[in-house]
């Protein structure tokens, strides 16, 4: 008590400031502040403009706010805003299949279609797809998968930028091809919103524009997965006895690797335990190509009422041979998409429908300048 009343006549505070007077103590602590708090904003503006310019780029283009507060919906429901992660495939489909079972969204979910590059490098279609996804930014979401040697460099304002996945080695007609379509599904279903999941390479093409793609694929009552039940060598041929009573010759599917499903088709392709190893173990090259089977069958089995059983991508087999054809700068004219675009027939939602396909495949880097010419006209792009 006696000490605090007598601090300020304390001979040794005294000492401590001999002549100066409290208030101008006062000032330099402040400017000193002043100088601090200048120097840390000038330092993370630079930093800002050298180091995080692409999250801020980022966040602006998704359209996702800055900060949100733990423990409400939004935190829950949020995409994840780095895809890279480190959980191996284990893990991720592990997490990748945590469905929520109330479908009645207690906030407002617009769903989204995943587009899924499978790649083995660059894209070299990037451009026409860049035009395409213009203006529709709520409505999609981008996922790569390529090569792990593959470093790719898209600059910050095209819709590739940082939408690359933790990739692996993907062998056409081997397990590691059904791996890399499993592991983009997974990671595109870490994102709430993704409704549709659409499977493409660096050689395909949109044939429509993005408004009528999502209405075709949004309105229909079926996944496009092509899946039909062929005779011959190349079909019932490539099923085993060693696959039964898992899959039965009945059940045993053909079709393209290239297909568009809905969320509840993605999740069972991702938990599926059951009909890979059976796969993995009795479909193997140079006989059976596990990409035309695996999906096709093991969906036919547990889903078959949600198959259109055919796909969404336009491809030449009619050139004969193990591949389709390619096409070129010179097969870019208008009567080729004529062709693709008129003269077909197919079912959508059970009636008869002219609109069959809303992909193309296979295209060559140098068939880019003249689809970027011919987009416009034939295909409203
Ligand atoms: C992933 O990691 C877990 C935990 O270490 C391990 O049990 C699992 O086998 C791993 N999976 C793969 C595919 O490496
Ligand atoms: C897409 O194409 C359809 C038919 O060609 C057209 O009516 C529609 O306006 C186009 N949408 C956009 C956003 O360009
Ligand atoms: C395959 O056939 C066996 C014997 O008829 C049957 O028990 C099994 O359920 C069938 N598997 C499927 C997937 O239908
Ligand atoms: C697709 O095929 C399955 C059987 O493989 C069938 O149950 C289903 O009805 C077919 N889908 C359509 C749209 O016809």
């Amino acid at each position: 008590m006696i000490s605090r009343l007598e601090e300020g006549k304390d001979p040794s505070a005294a000492r401590i400031s001999p002549s100066r007077p409290f208030p101008v103590r006062l000032l330099q602590f402040f400017l000193l502040f002043l100088v601090i708090g200048i120097g840390a904003s000038f330092l993370s503006m630079h930093t800002i403009r050298h180091f995080g310019i692409h999250n801020v780029a980022l966040m602006q283009s998704t359209f996702r706010p800055c900060f949100q507060t733990p423990g409400t919906i939004e935190s829950l429901i949020m995409p994840p805003v780095n895809l890279m992660h480190k959980m191996n495939d284990t893990e991720l489909f592990w997490r990748a299949s945590f469905e929520t079972r109330i479908k009645d969204y207690p906030f407002r979910r617009v769903p989204k279609i995943a587009f899924m590059f499978l790649t083995k490098g660059p894209l070299p279609m990037a451009p026409l797809w860049e035009r395409f996804f213009k203006g529709h930014e709520q409505l999609y979401s981008i996922y790569v998968h390529s090569l792990p040697s593959y470093t790719p460099d898209f600059p910050p304002s095209s819709v590739f930028h940082r939408r690359q996945i933790p990739s692996q080695v993907a062998e056409w007609g081997m397990m590691s091809m059904c791996d890399a379509e499993r592991r983009l599904l997974a990671n595109a279903l870490l994102d709430i919103s993704n409704e549709w999941f659409i499977l493409l390479s660096e050689s395909c093409i949109p044939l429509q524009n993005f408004s009528i793609i999502y209405r075709y694929i949004s309105r229909s009552r079926y996944s496009f997965m092509g899946a039909v039940d062929e005779p011959g060598p190349y079909g019932r041929g490539r099923y085993e006895e060693n696959m039964a009573p898992e899959i039965n010759m009945s059940d045993w599917r053909k079709g393209s690797q290239w297909f568009e499903i809905k969320r509840e088709l993605a999740i069972r392709i991702v938990e599926d335990g059951t009909y890979y190893p059976k796969l993995r173990d009795f479909c193997l090259p140079h006989k059976c190509y596990v990409d035309e089977h695996y999906f096709q069958t093991m969906l036919t089995i547990t889903m078959p009422h949600l198959l259109a059983n055919r796909s969404l991508t336009y491809v030449d087999w009619s050139r004969g041979g193990a591949h389709p054809a390619t096409f070129g700068k010179d097969d870019i004219k208008e009567d080729f998409f004529r062709r693709i675009l008129e003269d077909q027939t197919c079912i959508y939602n059970d009636q008869t429908s002219s609109l069959c396909f809303l992909f193309a495949r296979k295209f060559a880097p140098s068939a880019l300048e003249p689809l970027l010419d011919i987009a416009p006209k034939v295909l409203g792009i």
